[in-house]
């Protein structure tokens, strides 16, 4: 996984979850006295599931939950960090998920033969209900779910969630029915 989400994780950590010592004491329970993720370089997906274990541990929160808060926090992010790929004054949380999913995680990819991103696409049921799949050996669809509240928020959009099928669950990719409900 790109250090760039390892970035956003210890900003969620130090802004939601107590501070920088919070983070120092999940990077120690890794054996890290002290470690610097670079945005561009690849980590093994099993530092972040383990960081995100033992924060879930820590806070007595399950993991999907911790992954979902996370997926809130990071949706906004992306659009800050990434924003030569979103123009999100113009946009809405469909509208970024559907580029996400037709070619943002594609160009970020492209110069990393090796790398897997996770395949995101969408299909329009209506103005207000979008159906999302995703597919991805890291099965982190709960990030998906907090990713889709976190762009909400933002764009001062609310939904309901209704998973249709998961990976969890053995199926081969998650389907998720999104409905605008409403402005918060
Ligand atoms: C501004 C738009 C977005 C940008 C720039 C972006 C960028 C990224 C980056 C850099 C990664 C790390 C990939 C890696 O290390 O291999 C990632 C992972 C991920 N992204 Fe996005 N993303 C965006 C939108 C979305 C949206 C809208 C969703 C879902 C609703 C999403 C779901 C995920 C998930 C679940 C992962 C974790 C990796 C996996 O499941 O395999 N992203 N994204």
């Amino acid at each position: 996984m790109y250090g760039v989400i390892f970035h956003f994780l210890r900003d969620y950590v130090i802004e939601r979850h107590g501070g920088k010592d919070t983070w120092q004491a999940l990077l120690e329970a890794q054996g890290y006295k002290f470690k610097l993720y670079l945005p561009v370089q690849d980590y093994p997906d099993e530092e972040i599931v383990a960081l995100v274990e033992t924060a879930s541990k820590a806070l007595n929160v399950p993991v999907p939950d911790v992954l979902e808060d996370f997926g809130s926090y990071v949706g906004p992010q992306l659009l800050t960090f990434y924003h030569m790929y979103v123009k999100d004054k113009e946009m809405n949380t469909f509208e970024v998920i559907e580029t996400a999913g037709g070619s943002i995680h594609d160009v970020i990819h492209k110069h990393n033969p090796n790398r897997k991103p996770p395949r995101l696409s969408s299909q329009r049921e209506s103005d207000n209900v979008l159906v999302i799949y995703y597919q991805s050996h890291r099965k982190l669809c709960p990030v998906v779910r907090g990713i889709v509240r976190g762009l909400g928020e933002k764009f001062n959009e609310r939904f309901e969630i209704n998973e249709i099928q998961c990976m969890h669950q053995g199926a081969d990719r998650c389907v998720m029915r999104v409905t605008r409900v409403g402005s918060r």
